[in-house]
């Protein structure tokens, strides 16, 4: 097509969009491109703005390295990964009631089999011992058994042991299998939120905004058996105070938990080394029947120097 109008080349586009012989494909290119001119359209896109555009996207890739992955950074800080998630996952779409959540730029395939009840401390880290109960179930409440739960989280001084070389290799993460009764036990250190980084385009993005970068604090959970949707989920403190501001939009009311606090002056710990405060919690996540495959894990090595926590306020 000769073009002669703004419209002739939204045109000339989706026409050869239509051309894909895949039906997904088709369907996928369609959609995108009409939605991409509308935004043109309805941003009244200047030339500049367009090259600032195309610019700050190069800079999320540039920006991706095996330990760390600003692009995914970028899809959460914009709600998408909280969009994908909750059109895709059974009870999300209406009424948020699904225990799925998001992957996140930090799961690492390979965290250590740990035994059940297991520490997944595995270099000294600060913070109150916090005694993990968790429960996989279908959607009847029925056990799902030999299920593997990668468990993962930062440290209380707000950083994956991938980003911080004073944490021992898989420090925060493990692998557990679920019992007869779909059950695992774990013990960790009670999770404080972190700052997302901000040296690179979503820390523009996030300063424009006037937005702060911290997320609450969570442990990440992803629920693993053939025949079953493989789920991805986090579990929030319900006591963090950003609870309504995470950065990455991932808070649901379903993943919310309260951590119950205990003492070993009236509470024997279930570990006997726990001296003074000590925290339980107890979560069942809820898995559907479907495909079992994994992603691609994000990241999938070690920073040398942790980034620079770089905390942004969010004025009232
Ligand atoms: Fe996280």
């Amino acid at each position: 097509m000769i073009i002669g109008s703004p419209d002739d080349v939204t045109a000339a586009v989706l026409a050869e969009a239509a051309r894909a012989p895949e039906a997904r494909t088709r369907e996928i290119l369609a959609a995108g491109i009409a939605h991409l001119h509308a935004f043109v359209r309805d941003a009244r896109l200047t030339e500049n703005e367009f090259r600032h555009l195309c610019g700050a996207i190069a800079r999320l890739g540039q920006a991706t390295t095996a330990s760390h992955n600003e692009v995914m950074l970028a899809a959460g800080s914009l709600g998408v990964s909280s969009l994908v998630c909750l059109l895709n996952n059974r009870g999300g779409a209406d009424g948020g009631g699904t225990t799925a959540n998001l992957m996140g730029p930090f799961w690492r395939a390979g965290a250590p089999r740990t035994a059940d009840g297991g520490s997944i401390v595995r270099s000294p880290t600060p913070g109150d011992p916090v005694f993990v109960t968790a429960w996989v179930r279908d959607a009847a409440g029925r056990a799902v058994a030999d299920a593997e739960v990668d468990v993962w989280h930062a440290s209380p001084e707000g950083y994956y042991e991938n980003q911080d070389p004073r944490q021992a290799d898989m420090n925060l993460r493990g692998r557990f299998v679920t019992d007869a009764d779909g059950r695992i036990r774990f013990r960790t250190v009670k999770p404080a939120g972190y700052p997302v980084p901000v040296d690179g385009p979503v820390g523009a993005l996030l300063r424009a905004q006037g937005r702060h970068n911290l997320r609450p604090a969570h442990l990440h959970f992803m629920i693993h058996k053939p025949g079953w949707k493989t789920q991805f989920s986090q579990v929030y403190s319900g006591d963090d105070p950003n609870l309504e501001t995470d950065a990455q939009f991932g808070v649901t009311r379903a993943l919310i938990a309260h951590y119950v606090a205990h003492d070993t002056a009236r509470e024997a710990a279930p570990d006997a080394d726990v001296r003074g405060r000590w925290y339980s919690l107890e979560r069942r996540f809820v898995v559907e029947p479907g495909d079992a495959a994994l992603p691609a894990p994000p990241i999938t090595g070690k920073a040398d120097t942790p980034p620079a926590r770089v905390v942004l306020r969010r004025p009232a």
